[in-house]
Protein backbone atom coordinates (compact mmCIF):
# COMPACT_ATOMS: atom_id res chain seq x y z
CA UNK A 1 0.00 0.00 0.00
CA UNK A 2 1.33 3.23 -0.90
CA UNK A 3 0.47 6.90 0.16
CA UNK A 4 1.74 10.30 -1.47
CA UNK A 5 1.65 13.74 0.51
CA UNK A 6 1.80 17.02 -1.18
CA UNK A 7 3.28 20.50 1.10
CA UNK A 8 1.84 23.86 0.10
CA UNK A 9 6.57 24.19 -1.48
CA UNK A 10 5.35 22.05 -3.74
CA UNK A 11 7.41 18.52 -2.18
CA UNK A 12 5.97 15.60 -2.72
CA UNK A 13 6.55 12.30 -0.26
CA UNK A 14 5.42 9.03 -0.75
CA UNK A 15 5.95 5.97 1.58
CA UNK A 16 4.70 2.53 0.68
CA UNK A 17 4.14 -0.10 3.46
CA UNK A 18 4.87 -3.74 3.82
CA UNK A 19 2.95 -6.75 5.03
CA UNK A 20 3.83 -10.00 6.70
CA UNK A 21 3.38 -13.63 6.05
CA UNK A 22 4.34 -15.45 9.58
CA UNK A 23 2.20 -12.68 11.29
CA UNK A 24 1.87 -12.35 14.96
CA UNK A 25 -1.48 -12.62 16.83
CA UNK A 26 -0.64 -9.44 18.74
CA UNK A 27 0.57 -7.43 15.82
CA UNK A 28 -1.81 -4.83 14.94
CA UNK A 29 -4.17 -5.25 11.89
CA UNK A 30 -3.64 -4.81 8.33
CA UNK A 31 -6.66 -4.40 6.47
CA UNK A 32 -7.00 -6.49 3.42
CA UNK A 33 -10.45 -6.48 1.76
CA UNK A 34 -10.65 -10.12 1.61
CA UNK A 35 -13.02 -9.64 -1.74
CA UNK A 36 -11.98 -13.44 -3.33
CA UNK A 37 -12.86 -11.69 -7.06
CA UNK A 38 -10.13 -8.92 -6.46
CA UNK A 39 -6.79 -9.66 -5.91
CA UNK A 40 -6.85 -13.04 -4.72
CA UNK A 41 -8.96 -11.41 -1.65
CA UNK A 42 -5.36 -9.69 -0.66
CA UNK A 43 -6.54 -6.03 -2.08
CA UNK A 44 -6.26 -2.82 -0.04
CA UNK A 45 -9.08 -0.81 -1.46
CA UNK A 46 -10.96 -0.09 1.79
CA UNK A 47 -7.29 1.07 3.69
CA UNK A 48 -7.00 3.20 0.72
CA UNK A 49 -10.24 4.83 0.98
CA UNK A 50 -9.68 5.20 4.75
CA UNK A 51 -6.51 7.53 3.86
CA UNK A 52 -8.51 9.26 1.12
CA UNK A 53 -11.83 10.01 2.80
CA UNK A 54 -10.66 10.11 6.87
CA UNK A 55 -7.15 10.72 7.47
CA UNK A 56 -6.31 13.14 4.53
CA UNK A 57 -9.21 15.76 5.85
CA UNK A 58 -7.08 15.30 9.33
CA UNK A 59 -3.67 16.26 7.77
CA UNK A 60 -3.81 18.99 5.43
CA UNK A 61 -3.13 22.11 6.70
CA UNK A 62 -1.44 20.63 9.45
CA UNK A 63 2.48 21.11 9.87
CA UNK A 64 4.32 17.62 9.00
CA UNK A 65 6.93 18.95 11.78
CA UNK A 66 4.55 18.10 14.32
CA UNK A 67 4.90 13.68 14.16
CA UNK A 68 3.76 13.17 18.00
CA UNK A 69 0.62 15.17 17.83
CA UNK A 70 -0.59 13.79 14.36
CA UNK A 71 0.10 10.15 15.04
CA UNK A 72 -1.81 10.59 17.96
CA UNK A 73 -4.50 12.34 16.13
CA UNK A 74 -4.20 8.75 13.86
CA UNK A 75 -4.20 6.44 17.15
CA UNK A 76 -7.70 8.16 18.72
CA UNK A 77 -9.24 8.39 15.01
CA UNK A 78 -9.05 4.52 15.10
CA UNK A 79 -9.73 4.12 18.63
CA UNK A 80 -8.99 0.27 18.63
CA UNK A 81 -6.55 -1.59 20.28
CA UNK A 82 -5.22 -3.26 17.10
CA UNK A 83 -6.10 -0.34 14.63
CA UNK A 84 -8.55 -2.86 13.14
CA UNK A 85 -10.86 -0.22 11.78
CA UNK A 86 -8.43 2.12 10.01
CA UNK A 87 -5.79 -0.64 9.05
CA UNK A 88 -2.32 -0.23 10.39
CA UNK A 89 -1.40 -0.19 6.82
CA UNK A 90 -3.53 2.73 6.19
CA UNK A 91 -1.75 4.50 9.60
CA UNK A 92 1.34 3.70 9.16
CA UNK A 93 1.60 4.91 5.51
CA UNK A 94 0.38 8.16 6.23
CA UNK A 95 2.56 8.19 9.92
CA UNK A 96 5.54 7.52 7.57
CA UNK A 97 4.61 10.07 4.90
CA UNK A 98 4.37 12.52 7.46
CA UNK A 99 7.78 11.73 8.90
CA UNK A 100 9.42 12.01 5.60
CA UNK A 101 7.42 14.95 5.07
CA UNK A 102 9.36 16.61 8.20
CA UNK A 103 12.44 15.55 7.29
CA UNK A 104 11.59 17.48 4.14
CA UNK A 105 10.56 20.67 5.84
CA UNK A 106 14.15 21.36 8.21
CA UNK A 107 15.46 20.04 4.59
CA UNK A 108 17.40 16.80 6.41
CA UNK A 109 17.78 13.04 5.26
CA UNK A 110 15.40 10.85 7.15
CA UNK A 111 17.56 9.64 9.45
CA UNK A 112 19.05 12.49 10.72
CA UNK A 113 15.36 13.96 11.18
CA UNK A 114 14.42 10.48 12.75
CA UNK A 115 17.59 10.88 15.64
CA UNK A 116 16.04 14.48 16.09
CA UNK A 117 12.84 13.11 16.67
CA UNK A 118 13.65 9.81 19.10
CA UNK A 119 16.84 11.43 20.50
CA UNK A 120 17.94 8.49 21.48
CA UNK A 121 21.45 8.37 19.95
CA UNK A 122 24.28 10.81 19.27
CA UNK A 123 26.44 9.14 16.81
CA UNK A 124 25.07 7.77 13.62
CA UNK A 125 26.68 4.23 12.23
CA UNK A 126 25.28 1.48 9.93
CA UNK A 127 24.21 -1.14 12.14
CA UNK A 128 25.28 -5.26 11.84
CA UNK A 129 23.25 -6.09 8.87
CA UNK A 130 22.51 -10.30 9.45
CA UNK A 131 21.86 -11.52 5.90
CA UNK A 132 19.40 -14.77 5.69
CA UNK A 133 20.56 -17.00 3.33
CA UNK A 134 18.09 -19.74 3.05
CA UNK A 135 14.48 -20.01 3.99
CA UNK A 136 12.31 -22.90 5.48
CA UNK A 137 9.02 -23.00 7.33
CA UNK A 138 6.35 -20.37 6.21
CA UNK A 139 8.94 -18.79 3.84
CA UNK A 140 9.94 -22.02 2.70
CA UNK A 141 9.06 -24.78 0.45
CA UNK A 142 8.22 -27.33 2.69
CA UNK A 143 11.39 -28.84 2.61
CA UNK A 144 13.10 -26.88 6.11
CA UNK A 145 11.17 -25.75 9.06
CA UNK A 146 13.49 -22.98 10.47
CA UNK A 147 12.14 -19.77 8.51
CA UNK A 148 15.84 -18.14 8.69
CA UNK A 149 18.96 -19.65 8.68
CA UNK A 150 21.36 -15.95 8.64
CA UNK A 151 24.73 -15.12 8.84
CA UNK A 152 25.77 -12.65 11.09
CA UNK A 153 29.13 -10.43 10.58
CA UNK A 154 31.62 -10.18 12.92
CA UNK A 155 31.93 -6.37 14.43
CA UNK A 156 34.97 -5.55 13.16
CA UNK A 157 33.89 -6.18 10.08
CA UNK A 158 32.92 -2.59 8.08
CA UNK A 159 30.18 -2.14 6.38
CA UNK A 160 30.96 -2.20 2.80
CA UNK A 161 33.10 -5.20 3.35
CA UNK A 162 29.61 -7.12 5.39
CA UNK A 163 27.97 -6.37 1.81
CA UNK A 164 31.05 -8.02 0.13
CA UNK A 165 30.41 -11.04 2.40
CA UNK A 166 26.45 -11.05 2.18
CA UNK A 167 26.65 -11.17 -1.92
CA UNK A 168 29.88 -13.33 -1.99
CA UNK A 169 28.40 -15.80 0.26
CA UNK A 170 25.04 -15.86 -1.16
CA UNK A 171 26.46 -16.75 -4.69
CA UNK A 172 28.84 -18.84 -2.95
CA UNK A 173 26.04 -20.83 -1.57
CA UNK A 174 24.22 -21.19 -4.63
CA UNK A 175 27.43 -22.73 -6.07
CA UNK A 176 27.75 -25.33 -3.12
CA UNK A 177 23.98 -26.23 -3.32
CA UNK A 178 24.28 -26.64 -7.52
CA UNK A 179 27.19 -28.98 -6.70
CA UNK A 180 25.45 -31.03 -4.07
CA UNK A 181 22.53 -31.36 -6.51
CA UNK A 182 20.21 -29.53 -3.38
CA UNK A 183 19.13 -26.45 -5.59
CA UNK A 184 15.46 -25.86 -5.74
CA UNK A 185 14.16 -22.87 -5.76
CA UNK A 186 14.12 -19.12 -3.64
CA UNK A 187 11.70 -18.70 -1.03
CA UNK A 188 9.55 -15.19 0.24
CA UNK A 189 12.26 -13.19 1.23
CA UNK A 190 14.76 -14.39 -1.64
CA UNK A 191 17.00 -16.73 0.64
CA UNK A 192 17.65 -20.56 -0.96
CA UNK A 193 14.95 -23.06 0.16
CA UNK A 194 17.32 -26.16 -0.92
CA UNK A 195 15.98 -29.65 -1.13
CA UNK A 196 17.81 -30.93 2.56
CA UNK A 197 17.39 -34.08 4.54
CA UNK A 198 16.84 -31.76 7.83
CA UNK A 199 18.10 -28.63 9.52
CA UNK A 200 21.16 -29.33 10.49
CA UNK A 201 22.50 -29.88 6.96
CA UNK A 202 21.42 -26.28 6.21
CA UNK A 203 23.86 -25.49 8.48
CA UNK A 204 26.86 -28.09 7.48
CA UNK A 205 26.33 -26.44 3.96
CA UNK A 206 26.80 -22.92 5.44
CA UNK A 207 30.14 -23.91 7.49
CA UNK A 208 30.95 -25.31 3.83
CA UNK A 209 30.30 -22.40 2.08
CA UNK A 210 32.10 -20.15 4.43
CA UNK A 211 34.91 -22.27 4.15
CA UNK A 212 35.37 -21.43 0.63
CA UNK A 213 35.00 -17.74 0.89
CA UNK A 214 37.99 -15.61 2.40
CA UNK A 215 36.30 -14.73 5.37
CA UNK A 216 36.97 -17.40 8.56
CA UNK A 217 33.44 -18.94 10.35
CA UNK A 218 33.54 -17.88 13.72
CA UNK A 219 35.71 -15.14 13.81
CA UNK A 220 34.38 -12.83 10.69
CA UNK A 221 31.04 -14.55 11.13
CA UNK A 222 28.67 -16.14 13.24
CA UNK A 223 25.04 -17.99 12.49
CA UNK A 224 21.58 -16.63 13.39
CA UNK A 225 18.20 -18.40 13.21
CA UNK A 226 14.62 -17.38 13.03
CA UNK A 227 12.80 -19.74 14.11
CA UNK A 228 8.93 -18.24 14.24
CA UNK A 229 8.41 -21.03 16.45
CA UNK A 230 4.47 -20.36 16.91
CA UNK A 231 4.51 -21.73 12.96
CA UNK A 232 6.14 -25.02 14.68
CA UNK A 233 3.77 -25.23 17.28
CA UNK A 234 1.10 -27.77 17.47
CA UNK A 235 -0.81 -30.01 19.78
CA UNK A 236 1.47 -28.86 22.73
CA UNK A 237 4.66 -29.60 20.48
CA UNK A 238 7.61 -28.40 18.31
CA UNK A 239 7.50 -29.98 15.15
CA UNK A 240 10.97 -30.10 13.28
CA UNK A 241 12.20 -33.38 10.55
CA UNK A 242 15.40 -33.15 12.83
CA UNK A 243 13.96 -36.00 15.44
CA UNK A 244 10.71 -38.27 14.45
CA UNK A 245 9.06 -37.00 17.75
CA UNK A 246 8.13 -33.56 18.50
CA UNK A 247 10.19 -31.34 20.46
CA UNK A 248 8.59 -30.12 24.06
CA UNK A 249 9.98 -26.51 24.95
CA UNK A 250 12.80 -28.66 27.07
CA UNK A 251 13.84 -30.41 24.04
CA UNK A 252 14.16 -27.14 21.81
CA UNK A 253 16.25 -25.63 24.92
CA UNK A 254 18.70 -27.98 24.30
CA UNK A 255 18.76 -27.90 20.47
CA UNK A 256 19.57 -24.36 20.57
CA UNK A 257 22.28 -25.04 23.10
CA UNK A 258 23.45 -27.43 20.73
CA UNK A 259 23.49 -24.85 17.90
CA UNK A 260 25.42 -22.26 19.96
CA UNK A 261 28.05 -24.66 20.91
CA UNK A 262 29.06 -26.43 17.47
CA UNK A 263 27.20 -23.93 14.84
CA UNK A 264 27.76 -20.92 16.58
CA UNK A 265 24.74 -19.30 16.49
CA UNK A 266 24.38 -16.41 18.16
CA UNK A 267 20.93 -15.11 17.24
CA UNK A 268 17.71 -16.80 17.99
CA UNK A 269 14.70 -14.77 16.76
CA UNK A 270 11.31 -16.48 18.16
CA UNK A 271 12.76 -19.60 19.84
CA UNK A 272 9.16 -20.34 21.46
CA UNK A 273 5.98 -19.89 20.36
CA UNK A 274 4.21 -16.16 21.23
CA UNK A 275 2.80 -17.69 24.80
CA UNK A 276 5.09 -19.93 26.03
CA UNK A 277 7.10 -17.21 28.70
CA UNK A 278 8.46 -19.75 30.86
CA UNK A 279 10.50 -20.99 27.92
CA UNK A 280 11.62 -17.45 26.85
CA UNK A 281 12.46 -16.43 30.37
CA UNK A 282 14.77 -19.77 30.70
CA UNK A 283 16.46 -19.35 27.63
CA UNK A 284 17.36 -15.59 28.15
CA UNK A 285 18.86 -16.84 31.55
CA UNK A 286 20.71 -19.65 30.16
CA UNK A 287 22.28 -18.31 26.61
CA UNK A 288 21.41 -14.87 27.09
CA UNK A 289 24.76 -13.75 28.23
CA UNK A 290 26.40 -14.47 24.86
CA UNK A 291 23.42 -14.96 22.91
CA UNK A 292 20.33 -12.80 21.22
CA UNK A 293 17.24 -13.77 21.97
CA UNK A 294 15.41 -12.11 19.89
CA UNK A 295 11.88 -11.38 20.18
CA UNK A 296 9.54 -10.96 16.90
CA UNK A 297 6.13 -11.82 16.61
CA UNK A 298 6.72 -12.51 20.55
CA UNK A 299 6.25 -9.07 21.45
CA UNK A 300 4.99 -7.47 18.10
CA UNK A 301 6.51 -3.87 18.71
CA UNK A 302 3.29 -3.98 21.15
CA UNK A 303 4.38 -1.14 24.18
CA UNK A 304 2.62 -3.23 26.81
CA UNK A 305 4.29 -7.15 25.98
CA UNK A 306 7.85 -5.04 25.78
CA UNK A 307 7.16 -3.78 29.04
CA UNK A 308 6.13 -7.45 30.36
CA UNK A 309 8.90 -8.71 29.02
CA UNK A 310 11.32 -6.61 30.35
CA UNK A 311 9.86 -6.68 33.37
CA UNK A 312 9.86 -10.56 33.22
CA UNK A 313 13.38 -10.71 31.34
CA UNK A 314 11.91 -13.01 28.97
CA UNK A 315 14.87 -12.08 25.82
CA UNK A 316 17.74 -9.27 25.68
CA UNK A 317 17.08 -8.22 21.82
CA UNK A 318 13.50 -7.19 20.03
CA UNK A 319 12.86 -7.47 16.12
CA UNK A 320 11.07 -3.61 15.43
CA UNK A 321 9.06 -3.69 12.58
CA UNK A 322 6.63 -0.21 12.04
CA UNK A 323 3.66 -1.92 10.45
CA UNK A 324 3.70 -4.33 13.68
CA UNK A 325 2.56 -1.18 15.64
CA UNK A 326 1.35 1.12 13.02
CA UNK A 327 2.58 4.73 13.82
CA UNK A 328 6.09 5.81 14.13
CA UNK A 329 5.77 7.03 17.45
CA UNK A 330 5.11 4.07 19.10
CA UNK A 331 7.31 2.30 17.09
CA UNK A 332 10.00 5.16 18.47
CA UNK A 333 8.63 4.28 21.91
CA UNK A 334 9.10 0.85 21.71
CA UNK A 335 12.91 1.37 20.47
CA UNK A 336 12.97 3.88 23.78
CA UNK A 337 11.70 1.36 26.35
CA UNK A 338 13.89 -1.68 25.18
CA UNK A 339 17.23 0.94 24.77
CA UNK A 340 16.55 1.78 28.61
CA UNK A 341 16.34 -1.96 28.99
CA UNK A 342 19.72 -2.56 27.44
CA UNK A 343 18.26 -5.05 24.86
CA UNK A 344 19.88 -4.49 21.50
CA UNK A 345 17.83 -3.48 18.50
CA UNK A 346 17.21 -5.81 15.34
CA UNK A 347 15.33 -3.02 12.70
CA UNK A 348 13.28 -5.94 10.83
CA UNK A 349 11.77 -5.82 7.53
CA UNK A 350 8.79 -7.96 6.63
CA UNK A 351 8.66 -10.92 4.06
CA UNK A 352 5.90 -9.15 1.67
CA UNK A 353 8.30 -6.13 1.51
CA UNK A 354 8.12 -2.87 -0.86
CA UNK A 355 10.17 -1.05 -2.57
CA UNK A 356 10.87 2.07 -0.04
CA UNK A 357 14.02 2.46 2.13
CA UNK A 358 12.68 4.06 4.80
CA UNK A 359 13.72 1.07 7.62
CA UNK A 360 17.36 1.70 6.57
CA UNK A 361 17.30 5.00 7.79
CA UNK A 362 14.77 4.23 10.75
CA UNK A 363 17.64 1.76 11.96
CA UNK A 364 20.39 4.91 11.57
CA UNK A 365 18.62 7.45 13.22
CA UNK A 366 18.06 5.35 16.16
CA UNK A 367 21.13 3.72 16.48
CA UNK A 368 19.54 0.07 16.21
CA UNK A 369 22.07 -2.57 16.22
CA UNK A 370 21.17 -4.51 13.53
CA UNK A 371 19.29 -4.46 10.75
CA UNK A 372 17.30 -7.88 9.05
CA UNK A 373 16.33 -6.99 5.59
CA UNK A 374 16.81 -10.45 4.01
CA UNK A 375 19.12 -11.68 1.73
CA UNK A 376 21.17 -8.99 -0.58
CA UNK A 377 19.38 -10.34 -3.15
CA UNK A 378 15.74 -9.07 -5.62
CA UNK A 379 14.36 -5.41 -5.18
CA UNK A 380 13.03 -4.64 -1.92
CA UNK A 381 15.57 -6.08 -0.35
CA UNK A 382 18.89 -4.23 -2.63
CA UNK A 383 16.65 -0.75 -1.78
CA UNK A 384 17.42 -0.71 1.97
CA UNK A 385 21.28 -2.38 1.28
CA UNK A 386 21.69 0.44 -1.19
CA UNK A 387 20.01 2.92 0.79
CA UNK A 388 22.81 1.87 4.12
CA UNK A 389 25.09 2.27 1.33
CA UNK A 390 24.27 5.85 0.62
CA UNK A 391 24.35 6.43 4.32
CA UNK A 392 27.46 4.91 4.87
CA UNK A 393 29.27 7.03 2.17
CA UNK A 394 26.93 10.74 3.43
CA UNK A 395 28.88 9.82 6.83
CA UNK A 396 32.08 9.21 5.59
CA UNK A 397 32.37 12.12 4.01
CA UNK A 398 30.83 13.91 7.12
CA UNK A 399 33.47 12.91 8.89
CA UNK A 400 36.52 14.00 6.54
CA UNK A 401 34.37 17.44 6.58
CA UNK A 402 34.73 18.05 9.96
CA UNK A 403 37.91 16.14 11.27
CA UNK A 404 40.10 19.24 12.33
CA UNK A 405 42.15 20.42 9.30
CA UNK A 406 45.89 20.14 9.97
CA UNK A 407 47.55 23.19 10.45
CA UNK A 408 50.71 23.88 8.34
CA UNK A 409 53.71 24.74 10.10
CA UNK A 410 54.42 28.18 10.61
CA UNK A 411 57.14 28.96 7.94
CA UNK A 412 60.62 29.48 9.77
CA UNK A 413 61.65 33.18 10.27
CA UNK A 414 63.84 34.42 8.39
P1 LIG B 1 6.89 -11.99 8.25
O1 LIG B 1 8.21 -12.32 9.08
O2 LIG B 1 6.69 -13.08 7.24
O3 LIG B 1 5.79 -12.00 9.26
O4 LIG B 1 7.06 -10.66 7.63
C1 LIG B 1 9.45 -11.90 8.58
C2 LIG B 1 10.55 -12.06 9.59
O5 LIG B 1 10.30 -12.36 10.76
O6 LIG B 1 11.69 -11.88 9.19
ZN1 LIG C 1 10.71 -13.24 12.61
Amino acid sequence: MECSLWLDTGVVVVASVPGGTSKGKYEAAELRDNQPDHMDGQGVLNAVSNVNTIIAPLLIGRDPTTQTEIDQLLILTDGTEQKTKLGCNAILAASLCVAKAGAATQGLPLYKYVSKLANLTDTFAIPTCIYTLINGGEHGADNLDIQEFQIVPASHIDFPNSLNMGVSLYHQLEDVLISKGAIHSVGLVGGFTPNLYNNTDAFELLVETAKTSSYTFAQDLFFGVDMAASSLYRDGKYHLKDKAQPYSSQDLFDYYSMLRNVYQVFSIEDPFHDDDWKSWQGLTTDLGATTSIVADSFLATNLARTQKAIQEKACNSISVKPNEVGTITETLEVIRQAKAANWQIVMSHRSGETNDDAIADLAVGTGADYCKFGPPQRGERVAKYNRLLQIYQELESDKTQSAPVAVPPAPPIT
